[in-house]
């Protein structure tokens, strides 16, 4: 190898580095408030995270009715078959998660979700990007509590190697926003984008506090 990719690999490896040590659950504050995911954030220094096990609880009872909405937890199931319906009924002929999340052979989610929403009552909701968590990392929503869920969204294992900055960006993610445009006669999440969005910088900031069991 060129001396000069050595060094930019070498410099690659230590941001990785220096990225995942930003997400590490501090267990061992676990005597003070037992249930909390305390996080370890030291390299924001810009924007540090302000510590508050209360606001962040209860910003957290927010994000967590939004994300257990049908508009949201229809696409993050506890099996391989996506959801429909404020009922969350299993999808009808039960497409698979596939390995991607994009569905298998003929029932590839791309083939009935199209772009932009289909026009129309019962019709599929449309994005560029429609599609399940990958069968290698479900982030699975459905039948989580409020403390487990809050859990598994901040751990790099379970979140899709999601650090304190990827976390802030993802509530403006394609397919959360598609939960406020999603399509005729289904409802819309329990509060506004604004206000989830509001909710989530809230309960991260504060230091990402799991509530109580
Ligand atoms: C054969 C066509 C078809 C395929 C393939 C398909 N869907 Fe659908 N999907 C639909 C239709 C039609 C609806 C709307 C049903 C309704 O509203 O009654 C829908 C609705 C949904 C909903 C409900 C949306 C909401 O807000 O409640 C989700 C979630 C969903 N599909 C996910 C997927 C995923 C993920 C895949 C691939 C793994 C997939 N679908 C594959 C046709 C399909
Ligand atoms: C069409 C399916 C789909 C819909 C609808 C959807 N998601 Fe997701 N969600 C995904 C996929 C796929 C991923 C993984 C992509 C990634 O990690 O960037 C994901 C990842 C996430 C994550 C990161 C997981 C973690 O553990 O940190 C969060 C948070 C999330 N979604 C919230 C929401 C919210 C809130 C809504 C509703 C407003 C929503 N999602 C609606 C498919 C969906």
């Amino acid at each position: 190898m060129p001396l000069r990719t050595i060094y930019i690999l070498a410099i690659l490896l230590s941001v990785t580095g220096i990225m995942a040590s930003t997400f590490i659950p501090d267990t061992d504050r676990a005597s003070s408030i037992r249930t909390s995911t305390a996080l370890r954030v030291a390299s924001i220094k810009k924007d540090p995270v302000r510590r508050d096990s209360v606001t962040s609880v209860k910003a957290f009872a927010n994000v967590y009715n939004v994300l257990m909405s049908p508009r949201c937890m229809n696409c993050h199931p506890s099996g391989d078959i996506p959801l429909q319906g404020d009922d969350n009924h299993l999808h009808t002929m039960g497409p698979q998660r596939g390995t991607d999340g994009k569905g298998i052979y003929a029932m590839k989610c791309a083939n009935c979700h199209q772009p932009t929403n289909t026009p129309g009552l019962h019709t599929p909701p449309g994005n560029p990007d429609w599609h399940l968590p990958p069968a290698t990392m479900r982030m699975v929503f459905q039948g989580r509590t409020a403390h487990q869920l809050a859990k598994q969204l901040v751990d790099p294992r379970q979140n899709g190697n999601k650090n304190m900055e990827k976390l802030l960006e993802h509530a403006d993610d394609g397919l959360v926003l598609a939960g406020w445009n999603p399509g005729e006669g289904r409802t819309l999440p329990p509060m506004s984008h604004a206000e989830f969005k509001k909710a989530w910088t809230t309960w991260l900031k504060t230091g990402a506090y799991a509530p109580k069991p």
